[in-house]
């Protein structure tokens, strides 16, 4: 029986071992690449009527993956018909630089399910599904922290805030210090930070700053699967950026989106494979008997969480299979 899910995994740790064979080259171009490429080929094999709703960006500046570019068999069989955002490779600086955390990502959804983001920077804040309802990405940084605190039963002193590494961040990560709470920088990567937040047990209990808005609707897909939060604002820079916002349709481009209105899809689909080794994913291993990757697959509809191991096995006489 057609398994979106399965299939889906398959395109993340295929495309997890093709940019895991480029770690450490110091070539993000390259890593980015073969992540893109993997993804394209294997997802025309699948069955579906797909839609690429946020990819590598507009037709004219992407030769794969570009927003509004079909993939999957189409008409032939039975096909179901989904929309599909994708980060091919979230991380590529530490794919390139064998950093750890890099993933390569997808969701899915019926039509419509995904909100059609601009390649813009988005304003977040994340959180696990005990704090959920409990911030404001209006309130005061210091607020949030303390009712992030007051849901986990703990001071304010024992959380961890994760926050990209830029400039652009020195007032937040000035304000969490003022705050108590202790903060972990990440030099890229706040979407696999995202679902850390809504996993108990990696130590991460909120993301905050911003990042990339097409980061911030895969991680809406995925916190929808979690039970985690994400608010999120897209942030204007200037007023062609403005104007493209609203012929995308975006009437109001200071709202904050909920993590519903940025993934509102009933069946959602999310799979994310790690490249690097990182807290929530081990990355690909290459052995003499064969190739081992780490994914997460998760599901809205059914509730299902599943993290899947898989060793794809030389065709050897002799071949072992190792406990992971
Ligand atoms: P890439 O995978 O495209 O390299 O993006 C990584 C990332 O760190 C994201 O996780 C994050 O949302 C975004 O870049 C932040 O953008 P910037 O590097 O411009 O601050």
């Amino acid at each position: 029986m057609f398994d979106l899910s399965l299939e889906m995994l398959r395109v993340v740790e295929e495309a997890a071992i093709a940019s895991a064979r480029t770690m450490g080259m110091g070539d993000a171009k390259a890593a980015d690449h073969a992540a893109v490429e993997s993804m394209r080929r294997s997802m025309d094999t699948l069955a579906i009527d797909g839609t690429i709703v946020i990819g590598e960006g507009e037709r004219d500046e992407a030769p794969m993956l570009y927003i509004g570019e079909k993939v999957g068999t189409g008409s032939a069989g039975a096909p179901i018909t989904v929309d599909i955002a994708v980060d091919p490779l979230e991380g590529t600086n530490l794919c390139a630089t064998g950093g750890a955390g890099s993933i390569t990502v997808l969701a899915a959804s019926e039509r419509g399910g995904l909100l059609h983001a601009p390649d813009c920077y988005m304003e977040k804040i994340v959180v696990g599904p005990a704090a959920k309802g409990s911030v404001d990405l209006e309130a005061p940084v210091k607020h949030n922290l303390k009712a992030i605190a007051r849901r986990l039963q703990r001071g304010v002193d024992d959380l961890v805030v994760v926050v990209l590494d830029r400039p652009r961040h020195a007032q937040l990560i000035a304000d969490i210090r003022e705050a108590g709470a202790r903060i972990r920088l990440i030099s890229d990567g706040d979407l696999s930070a995202g679902i850390g937040a809504a996993v108990a047990g990696t130590g991460v209990h909120a993301v905050m700053g911003s990042g990339g808005a097409p980061e911030g609707v895969l991680t809406a897909a995925a916190l929808r699967c979690l039970n985690g939060e994400i608010l999120g604002r897209l942030v204007v820079k200037d007023d062609a950026q403005k104007e493209r916002m609203q012929s995308m349709g975006i009437r109001d481009v200071n709202k904050i989106y909920t993590t519903r209105e940025l993934a509102p899809g009933h069946g959602l689909v999310f799979a994310a494979c790690g490249v690097t080794d990182g807290n929530l994913l081990q990355g690909v291993r290459f052995t003499g008997d064969g190739v081992h990757t780490q994914a997460i697959v998760m599901t809205s509809t059914p509730a299902r969480v599943r993290f899947i191991d898989t060793t794809r096995l030389e065709n050897k006489p002799d071949v072992k299979v190792r406990f992971h």
